[in-house]
């Protein structure tokens, strides 16, 4: 029987059982090194948080900061076993230097859906080419395992609810999403061509700290923040009939971490709480959170880039490959990202835009 080691992160009963049953008892991540690409990242930077509970001896994150900041690491920084490399992935001498003697690679640099949409071809370089150039070189340098950030983005408007990963990917209509399955599909013949171990996570829609109130693409629930403190009401773009499965990063987070130390390989999962969640409950959950409980909406006309009105993932594949459950509930990760959103609003100033 080998020596239980599990991160802190799996140090619940359930979660170990889980964990357990998908058959990764031991911590292949202690004592190594590992790869975060995007970690100065809303997402990465969770993941890296975590990599250094898991026990790893050194965390390098190569990221060229368009939308990372120092601030998502500041408190990882501080452990003395991560690296900020300010840098861009489509350098390929030196993402070859990273990927050298690395166990693990993280893989989370992306553009956002709209960006991809306003720069393809800058967005091809990065989702696509990038992609397959570190795949490469971790087939190169014998990387042990990549954990890949795919999106639920790949199934386009889907067929069916709850969504399993057997969803085609042919009505996806964004080139995010194009982008997305394609990696999934180059990852899967370096797996046939050459052993690559890997997993792929198709997160749903995912909130929480360190979401983007800065740069040019914040979020839906960034905007409604920023009202709802300068007493001004949430505008809906649409009838607010829209589902999302709503996902808190940090479970995000420790999806990664069970896809890295689970036996899983070669496989697509879906990362969401499989719970439907419409605009209208999220305003209005928002608004009950941040004290103003009958406040009115405001409705506008829809305009977004990848305009899918319902999002509903099926979980039963990421809990039998993985153990991974979603265990933050909407109302307490909500609670969670507000009062990090007051925080930066009261150190940076950020984020009160009216
Ligand atoms: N946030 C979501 O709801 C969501 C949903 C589905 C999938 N994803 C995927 O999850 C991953 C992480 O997303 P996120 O929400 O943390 O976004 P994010 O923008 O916060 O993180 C991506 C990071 O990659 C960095 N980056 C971008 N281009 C780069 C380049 N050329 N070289 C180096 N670094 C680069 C950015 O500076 C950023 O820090 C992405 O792959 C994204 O497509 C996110």
């Amino acid at each position: 029987m080998p020596k239980v080691m599990l991160p802190d992160v799996l140090r619940d009963d359930n979660a170990r059982n889980r964990a357990s049953d998908a058959g990764s008892l031991t911590n292949p991540l202690e004592g190594q090194r590992c790869l975060v690409t995007g970690g100065a990242g809303f997402i990465g930077s969770h993941i890296v948080d975590l990599l250094i509970d898991a026990g790893c001896s050194e965390i390098i994150v190569i990221d060229n900061m368009i939308r990372g900041r120092h601030a998502n690491l500041e408190r990882a920084l501080t452990s003395g076993r991560v690296r900020l490399i300010e840098g861009d992935i489509r350098d390929t001498t030196l993402m070859r230097g990273l990927v050298q003697g690395t166990d693990t690679v993280f893989h989370q640099a992306a553009l956002r859906i709209t960006q991809c949409a306003q720069e393809p071809r800058t967005a091809f370089e990065v989702m696509v080419t990038a992609t397959y150039d570190l795949i490469e070189e971790c087939v190169r340098a014998d990387v042990r395992k990549m954990v890949v950030a795919s999106s639920a983005s790949v199934y386009g408007m889907a067929q069916d609810f709850p969504t399993t990963e057997n969803q085609n990917p042919y009505d996806n209509r964004t080139l995010y999403g194009a982008a997305k399955a394609f990696g999934e599909g180059m990852l899967r013949s370096f797996n046939d061509m050459h052993g690559l171990d890997y997993v792929t996570l198709r997160y749903f829609n995912v909130y929480g700290p360190r979401m983007d109130i800065h740069g040019r693409y914040t979020e839906v629930l960034v905007r409604w923040m920023d009202r709802l403190a300068t007493g001004q009401a949430p505008v809906i773009f649409g009838d607010g009939l829209q589902t999302m499965d709503m996902i808190q990063v940090k479970d995000v987070a420790r999806a990664n971490i069970l896809a890295a130390i689970s036996p899983a390989s070669d496989v697509a999962l879906n990362v969401g709480s499989g719970e439907e969640t419409s605009l209208l409950e999220l305003a209005h959950l928002l608004a009950r959170i941040m004290g103003q409980p009958g406040t009115q909406l405001i409705f506008q006309e829809a305009r977004s880039v990848n305009p899918v009105p319902r999002r509903l993932a099926d979980t039963t594949a990421a809990r039998e490959a993985i153990g991974f459950e979603a265990a933050i509930p909407l109302a307490d990760g909500m609670a969670d990202l507000v009062e990090w959103w007051r925080e930066q609003r009261e150190t940076t100033g950020l984020g009160a835009i009216g």
